[in-house]
């Protein structure tokens, strides 16, 4: 492996196997696996659990790491091809990405959708075009439709918490303030259908995740045995369910237009995870989300801090995998 960049890039086995790796790094650590080895990070939006997990699983592994955030100390950067610079970035990332890599044996670069074109930002062009830059091992930590690092941390929760291959996964749509990107909700519809996972994705009308997306989950859920479906019918997709992963996202019929995505959001208040939710839901049925969450607006206290919540065993399992994914791109 030299690029993290999709989980859908490795088979199921591979995943197992790379939890696997995951696992024996969690319970025998190894603080000198990658000493000497240094891991560029370039953070083009804002994180706190991908930042300060890469860093922190670095450092647990014996090796060293870098950050850079563009506009905070350093200089801005442009990621428009063909861009005349007469604006707010000093340097492009035609320049800025080879230099970086130049300095480190791995890079993570984080760059959320550009938002305006739905079909560009699902072809993933931005995030192809830095990939294209960089001559070292490349981990995606969230591009335009992905968020592979999440995904493998959250197929983790779900094996640590011995949720059934087969089990039911409600992936729903939860309200928030404005329009948010597509990775998450992408990568986890993805990942639950690869790992074989009977996945139903719970949305109100005006927010069906693109066709292409849902082609990519069908094909995973096919070839591992599980199933796909999708519905706004909220009593009928959480009967039975084993997890309920709440995510916001904008509208894709509404791609880059946050008046009409705002104005079709408006009537969508009720869409937040209360415990009543779950009246039907299986007896131990779990809570899942990607963090950060906007309290009583996307999820109720009563759920994040009741016990079915699984959120902070998630994010902890971000550095756990993470650590693997480092092992496998580095370690000599
Ligand atoms: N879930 C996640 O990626 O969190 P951050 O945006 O804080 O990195």
């Amino acid at each position: 492996m030299n690029r993290f960049m999709d989980l859908a890039d490795l088979s199921r086995e591979e995943v197992v196997d790379l939890l696997a790796l995951a696992q024996r790094l969690q319970d025998r650590p190894e603080p000198r696996a990658l000493a000497g080895r240094i891991l560029g990070l370039l953070f083009l939006n804002p994180s706190l659990r991908t930042l300060s997990s890469m860093q922190a699983g670095m450092a647990r592994l014996g090796g060293q790491s870098f950050v850079i955030t563009p506009g905070s100390g350093t200089w801005q950067l442009e990621t428009r091809l063909g861009a005349t610079m007469d604006g707010g970035a000093a340097e492009h990332i035609r320049e800025g990405i080879p230099v970086l890599a130049s300095y480190c044996d791995a890079l993570g670069i984080r760059a959320f959708a550009d938002g305006r074109d739905l079909e560009a930002d699902l072809d993933e062009s931005s995030f192809k075009a830095m990939a294209a830059l960089c001559d070292k091992p490349l981990i995606n930590l969230e591009s335009a439709m992905n968020h592979p690092c999440q995904a493998l941390a959250d197929w983790k929760t779900l094996d640590d918490l011995d949720v059934p291959r087969r089990g039911r996964f409600v992936l729903s749509w939860v309200n928030h303030p404005r329009a948010l990107p597509l990775a998450v909700p992408a990568a986890t519809l993805h990942m639950a259908a690869h790992r074989g996972m009977d996945v139903v994705v719970l949305r109100p009308e005006g927010y069906a995740l693109p066709r292409r997306l849902m082609d990519k989950a069908r094909a995973a859920a096919e070839a591992s045995g599980g199933s796909l479906t999708e519905t706004s019918d909220r009593a009928g997709a959480l009967a039975g369910a084993q997890v309920v992963y709440a995510k916001e996202w904008g509208s894709p019929a509404h791609y880059g237009d946050a008046g009409a995505d705002g104005a079709l959001r408006r009537e969508l208040a009720d869409w937040m995870v209360r415990e009543d939710w779950f009246r039907h839901a299986g007896h131990d049925c779990r809570f899942m989300h990607c963090l950060p969450v906007r309290r009583n607006v996307a999820v109720a206290d009563e759920v994040l801090d009741g016990p079915r919540s699984v959120v902070r065993h998630e994010a902890f399992n971000r550095m756990v995998v993470q650590m693997a994914v480092l092992h496998r791109l580095l370690a000599r």
